[in-house]
């Protein structure tokens, strides 16, 4: 045990918190020195031990030598663990080595904690809106390379259909039980469906009612009127039947993650389970927490009732449109004091959270491009998403936000053939390019073969030698075509849509992978 740690489990004092904190910025892990003590270290020294320690990036306890996550083959079915390197970050190498020329999903995120609350692929749940009944999806295991200390890595990336959850845990606070958590997760991939959640949640995946919830939120919630202008995502807390960002019914401007785009932040709630909660948040990859609100539970909500299941990237009654990214999280037993969250955010800097390096415009997973055309008539354009449609339309970096956002993708492993590629919305998260009776539209990912095909391209040489071309996975012979501004799958004059047409075809079917015209 380091001194460091030592003195903190002996004083536990605010001031041992703060100069740990200290020291911590100082060790720093961009390239891979062991970061000690990691978040459980410093809530178990300050008498607040986790009971759930999630990460698909890193060793949350110092000395952690087990498995962060498990992963499975589409191909065959086979399960691998992956571990840990020496200095305490995931052994990504591993799972690369294994789901090498296929698709792997996460299946398992274990629990870091001596309570084993392993969080699987949920089972389903009594929410009753679209894609209702059955279990959800899991997560692409490659779908989310970051660097974290100098490695290589990957988080969870959560598209509507999928989400995880331990409903049998044990330690994890019910019944007005003091608790606290956070996560790290990302301001800059996120929706505004119900509900992008890690915490905790009923046992019977139903909603059985106001404070049997007490999870974190990260999106952009739109539930309360004077929510609907609101541009990003916030940190908030479900607490069932209302997702708060202060004890109203409203939005509490406070709660908006600020100073954007932010691809990393801590999110933060604790709640001592009979009058009073506290949310802050943080950028992950610098600087200290914000205040959100420290104050009284909403009307109704005080005692809670918690149940103590724990979600991730669900609601409490399983409803699962949300979209998310999950790097790391833990909950704790009793209320944390702002010493040690303070220091854990310390730590999670030092970590070193940041985007995989030199994927910026190629079509490596991962990568967020530009699709720019390369017909003479219209080079100034670029594939955009056009209220669920794709068109090319002319996009500068001085278009509108929401333009340039539109205007990119990111690009992931094939959803249907890991050696091709699908293209996410960035401005609508969860939402892939896919084509649909030979048109290009955008639709949520819903783990459906056709779906997984329709929204698989495989790129090739340009076919006018100019950047490249992309065929449609399970249509060889067409190939993604832009047509009078529109966006199809199309052949070489050998079929009778009009947008099959010889003439311009190699042009029209060649786009230059650009940078993202978004951040
Ligand atoms: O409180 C918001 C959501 O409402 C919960 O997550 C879900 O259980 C219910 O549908």
């Amino acid at each position: 045990m380091s001194a460091l740690l030592s003195a903190l489990m002996t004083s536990g004092t605010r001031a041992a918190l703060a100069t740990v904190a200290g020291l911590l910025i100082g060790l720093g892990g961009a390239h891979g020195e062991t970061i000690r003590p990691r978040p459980c270290d410093i809530y178990a020294a300050a008498h607040t031990p986790c009971v759930a320690a999630h990460s698909t990036v890193r060793a949350l306890y110092d000395g952690y030598a087990g498995a962060l996550y498990q992963v499975k083959r589409t191909s065959d079915g086979a399960t691998e663990n992956v571990g840990l390197l020496a200095d305490g970050y995931a052994n990504a190498a591993a799972q690369d080595k294994f789901c090498a020329s296929t698709a792997c999903i996460i299946t398992r995120i274990y629990d870091q904690s001596p309570r084993h609350n392993d969080l699987t692929i949920a089972a389903g749940g009594h929410y009753k809106g679209p894609g209702a009944g059955g279990a959800d999806l899991g997560a692409a295991a490659d779908a989310l390379p970051v660097t974290a200390g100098g490695h290589q890595v990957y988080g969870v990336s959560i598209s509507p259909g999928m989400g995880y959850h331990n409903v049998r845990t044990t330690g994890v606070a019910a019944k007005g039980e003091p608790e606290g958590m956070y996560m790290v997760s990302s301001a800059t991939h996120f929706n505004s469906g119900c509900c992008f959640d890690y915490g905790n949640a009923e046992t019977s995946s139903t909603d059985t009612g106001a404070g049997h919830m007490d999870a974190l939120n990260v999106s952009r919630d739109l539930e309360w009127p004077n929510c609907r202008n609101e541009p990003g995502p916030g940190v908030h807390a479900d607490l069932e039947n209302g997702i708060f960002h202060w004890d109203q019914r409203s939005c509490n401007p406070a709660a908006r993650i600020s100073g954007g785009p932010r691809p990393f932040i801590s999110a933060w709630l604790k709640n001592n389970g009979q009058s009073r909660f506290a949310l802050k948040w943080g950028d992950a990859q610098s600087g200290g927490l914000n205040k959100i609100y420290a104050g009284g539970l909403p009307r109704g909500y005080a005692p809670m009732r918690q149940e103590g299941a724990i979600i991730l990237g669900i609601g409490g009654d399983n409803s699962h449109g949300s979209a998310g990214s999950f790097f790391e999280g833990a909950m704790t037993a009793g209320f944390p004091t702002d010493g040690a969250d303070d220091a854990v955010q310390s730590n999670i800097v030092a970590a070193g959270y940041g985007a995989p390096s030199g994927l910026s415009g190629t079509l490596a997973p991962g990568s967020e491009i530009s699709l720019r055309a390369t017909t003479a008539c219209c080079t100034a354009d670029s594939v955009r998403n056009q209220n669920g449609t794709a068109v090319i339309a002319p996009i500068t970096s001085r278009s509108a936000a929401a333009d340039r956002r539109d205007a990119t993708w990111i690009v992931r492993r094939g959803l249907a053939d890991s050696a091709c590629v699908s293209f996410e919305s960035k401005g609508s998260p969860g939402d892939f390019l896919r084509h649909q009776n030979a048109v290009l539209r955008m639709q949520p990912f819903d783990g459906t073969a056709l779906n997984r095909s329709d929204a698989t391209f495989c790129p090739e040489p340009g076919k006018n030698g100019k950047g490249n071309s992309f065929h449609a996975m399970n249509d060889p012979a067409k190939y993604i075509r832009h047509y009078y501004g529109k966006v199809y799958i199309a052949g070489d004059g050998d079929d009778k849509n009009p947008w099959d047409a010889k003439a311009l075809w190699s042009d029209d079917a060649s786009f230059v992978v650009g940078p993202p015209w978004s951040p």
